[in-house]
């Protein structure tokens, strides 16, 4: 089913949502006049390191857009979940809940804590965490002391739960807020992909007591590299803005660093890009509608792929959207991501599942049957927004 002849029929498909370019990427930012005309200002008045107006004036943008006051602007969204876990208390040796389909920054932030990934299973309709799954799972694996959960086997407290909404899509949010009330556990979100994703018209990453998004070159807006923390308490925002400028207590006449902090502010060249983005952003996100409804009507001709098809009620970003090739075999793909690949088409297969990371293979995780067959199936389509043009 998969062969030369499908590899033609979806490498037109593509053109033809990509407007025939001759060098189709995966995901190119757009850019508008003012991106420019700030970085010029940056450059004039010579603030171009942490310092200057427009951190200050993209964060204030970034809160208006989220419905939240307090949100800090990092250099990535890796560094700012790795703020996020600091700042949450999540110690060594506790585990955090983490879907194994998934970038690595989420699981990676955990080692650099000192803390363990436990991955969990996901469910097809929204790429995220399973919630009924995982219900059962926890009620099983777990042994309560206190007021804390503890992992039977390992013996571990169980802290945190890190959803992710992949591809800009929102997992089961009530669900997964459910569980972490129930199990008395930080609920922290990975939305590092879902800037402009609402659930119920509330933003991604305002669910819980902390989320992050990024703003690397591949997101819906950005500033080159960069991302934010949203937080919920004003306690956990003073201390992530203390440990994002090196811990650093500074009077004038007398700098200290009081607490072991990283360098990880966003600097004001980004800051003055993240403006004009985010300005733009309704528009960003009305092209990618267009990407996404041109791939719909493509996709109806198939009948051997499934165009993934966002939950309703949730009104998501499109980032990337995502065709789910049924039942295709791994040598089929590798072909015919290298066919794609040769004419210049770049698509692209999930990220290897968390748990068969080398350094990960001995963490804790639940049966994860879904999240195989997806990454199998899964395929990334090119959907940079000037293809809504
Ligand atoms: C789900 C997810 N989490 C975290 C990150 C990390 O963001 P950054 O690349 O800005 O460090 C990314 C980004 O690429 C991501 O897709």
């Amino acid at each position: 089913m998969f062969n030369k002849r499908f590899f033609k029929k979806l490498e037109d498909s593509i053109r033809r949502v990509c407007k025939n370019e001759k060098k189709i990427n995966l995901h190119e930012p757009i850019f508008f006049s003012e991106e420019k005309k700030n970085l010029i200002s940056c450059i004039n008045t010579t603030f171009v390191s942490t310092q200057g107006n427009y951190v200050e004036i993209f964060e204030k943008k970034i809160s208006k857009l989220c419905g939240s006051k307090y949100v800090l602007a990092t250099n990535s969204g890796t560094s700012a979940l790795h703020i996020a876990y600091i700042v949450s208390g999540i110690k060594p040796e506790e585990e955090i809940l983490i879907p194994s389909l998934n970038y690595i920054a989420t699981s990676n932030v955990a080692k650099y804590i000192g803390a363990v990934p436990h991955f969990v299973e996901i469910e097809e309709e929204s790429l995220g965490i399973d919630v009924k799954k995982l219900e059962k799972y926890l009620s099983q694996k777990t042994v309560r002391k206190g007021k804390y959960y503890y992992n039977k086997y390992s013996k571990r407290k169980i802290s945190a739960i890190v959803p992710t909404h992949l591809y800009g899509n929102m997992s089961d949010i009530e669900g997964i807020k459910k569980i972490s009330k129930k199990y008395n556990l930080i609920l922290i979100e990975d939305a590092a992909e879902s800037i402009g994703t609402y659930y119920k018209g509330k933003h991604s990453g305002t669910f819980g007591r902390m989320g992050i998004v990024s703003f690397n070159g591949n997101k819906t807006i950005t500033t080159g590299s960069g991302g934010a923390i949203i937080f919920k308490k004003k306690s956990d925002f003073l201390k992530g803005k203390k440990l994002a400028n090196i811990g650093k207590s500074e009077k004038i006449f007398k700098t200290t660093f009081d607490l072991l902090g990283y360098n990880y502010k966003i600097n004001n060249l980004q800051a003055a890009v993240g403006i004009a983005q985010i300005k733009k952003i309704n528009q960003i996100l009305r092209l990618k509608k267009i990407v996404n409804a041109k791939y719909k009507k493509e996709f109806l001709k198939y009948d051997n792929v499934k165009l993934f098809k966002n939950i309703s009620e949730k009104s998501y970003n499109n980032w990337i959207n995502i065709l789910f090739l049924k039942n295709i075999k791994k040598i089929e793909k590798i072909k015919l991501i290298k066919y794609l690949y040769k004419r210049k088409i770049k698509v692209r297969s999930a990220w290897d599942l968390m748990h068969s990371i080398v350094y990960f293979k001995n963490s804790p995780k639940m049966d994860l049957k879904v999240s195989k067959k997806v990454f199998n199936e899964i395929l990334n389509l090119p959907s940079s927004p000037k293809y809504g043009l």
